[in-house]
């Protein structure tokens, strides 16, 4: 398979992270980022050597960035703690808020509760810094207020190279807000193989790559999940291969360009690639999750028989309401972006619950050689389906034990 290679070297790869991380500097986001909501913004921090730091947020109202609507500049403090308990790999940072500034940017401004002092800045109580592509990850913003538990697409340092979204977002302040050129819509096509760009964290200690391959003839779709116990994925825990069906629905009213889909699950395999995962699912009794006592290492299961894994919480068929948006990276390489999942691991199985923002993009493999290979550049880190929920639960049961 063409996403192999690609997966390979990502399993490979050498990462240099700073713990704790020195984040002294001025870091800036390199696109118009979503945040659930939907929120539109851009982001300009800067990081001072005493500790303080002072934080532009700039908020738009369209998903490309080119109609500001409100800026942030919030003013405190953060420092290092020690070593995240919820994400390894990660900093825990305690964070004081002295002043936040808000200037309206049109007639009317309706800022949501995100200027309140105690949420504003709760994204530095988690950080990583890895040096080898200059990035900062700074934690996740929930609708849940809840803890960060993953990271938001990374900062870039503002003297990035070839980041032409980084010179303008680094340049801007309070009364001038980086507008962004408004983008042809692209449109949402899955057909093909879709790969992880990175090593991806989720909510509930969990890394993971994620290779998604869409038929669109047949409307079906095939899912492989490899999850991993540390943040470079290294160390394999356990696999998980899900199938299904997928429909297309209508276009997003609250993102323009997305669209939004519906996804069922209706196969799945899993594969403990670990000791400890081995003897945690054969633990599981009667018929729960795949035939009792059963499991070995490396050897796969299929679970479809027993609807799922009763015991981690995972039924078959199952269902999910999703949102697709298409990008392009600074390469030209086509990307796919799908929702990002409720913090709390639970899923979008109702479509009241359907994302308004989005997990880390996936990249479209090669074809054959006729797209040109590139030298493989890691970018942001994201998200799962269904299966989302077996996996917390297994690492759940991890910690227990
Ligand atoms: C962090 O880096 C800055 C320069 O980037 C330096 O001035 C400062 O002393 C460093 N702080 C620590 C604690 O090493």
């Amino acid at each position: 398979n063409r996403c192999h290679s690609r997966l390979k070297q990502l399993h490979g790869q050498q990462v240099t992270v700073h713990t704790p991380p020195n984040i002294t500097g001025h870091w800036v986001s390199n696109s118009c980022e979503v945040r659930p909501g939907p929120e539109f913004l851009t982001r300009s921090y800067r990081f001072f050597p005493d500790g303080s730091f002072q934080a532009l947020q700039f908020y738009y109202q369209d998903p490309d960035c080119s109609k500001p609507s409100y800026s942030l500049l919030i003013r405190g403090s953060v420092r290092p703690l020690r070593a995240s308990w919820l994400v390894r790999g990660g900093t825990a940072s305690e964070v004081h808020v002295s002043r936040v500034q808000l200037r309206c940017l049109q007639t009317a401004c309706d800022p949501p509760d995100t200027p309140a002092p105690d949420r504003s800045m709760q994204e530095l109580t988690l950080m990583r810094l890895e040096l080898r592509a200059e990035e900062l990850f700074l934690g996740d913003v929930h609708t849940e207020h809840a803890q960060p538990a993953g990271y938001q697409s990374p900062l870039r340092s503002a003297k990035a190279e070839r980041c032409g979204v980084c010179r303008i977002v680094s340049s801007a302040d309070l009364h001038h807000p980086p507008v962004l050129s408004a983008r042809p819509e692209r449109p949402v096509r899955l057909q093909g193989d879709w790969v992880s760009t990175r090593c991806e964290v989720r909510p509930g200690v969990l890394f993971l790559t994620r290779q998604l391959t869409f038929h669109e003839d047949s409307q079906t779709w095939t899912g492989q999940y490899e999850h991993f116990s540390d943040p470079v994925c290294r160390h394999p825990t356990f696999s998980i291969s899900a199938s299904g069906r997928y429909s297309r629905g209508a276009p997003s009213a609250a993102i323009g360009g997305a669209v939004q889909f519906t996804f069922t699950v209706t196969h799945m395999t899993v594969t403990p690639m670990d000791v400890a995962t081995t003897s945690l699912l054969n633990v599981f009794r009667g018929r729960e999750c795949g035939s009792e006592g059963s499991w070995q290492r490396g050897v796969p299961q299929d679970v479809t028989s027993t609807s799922g894994c009763a015991a981690l919480g995972v039924r078959l068929p199952h269902t999910e309401y999703e949102l697709f948006r298409a990008g392009q990276d600074p390469s030209g390489h086509s990307l796919l972006y799908n929702g990002q999942r409720p913090s709390d691991g639970s899923s979008p199985d109702r479509p009241e619950r359907r994302p308004t923002s989005f997990q880390p993009p996936l990249i479209r493999c090669s074809r054959g050689g006729r797209e040109r290979e590139q030298p493989f550049r890691l970018s942001a880190g994201g998200g799962s389906n269904a299966l989302h929920t077996l996996a917390a639960a297994l690492v759940l049961l991890h910690t227990l034990m």
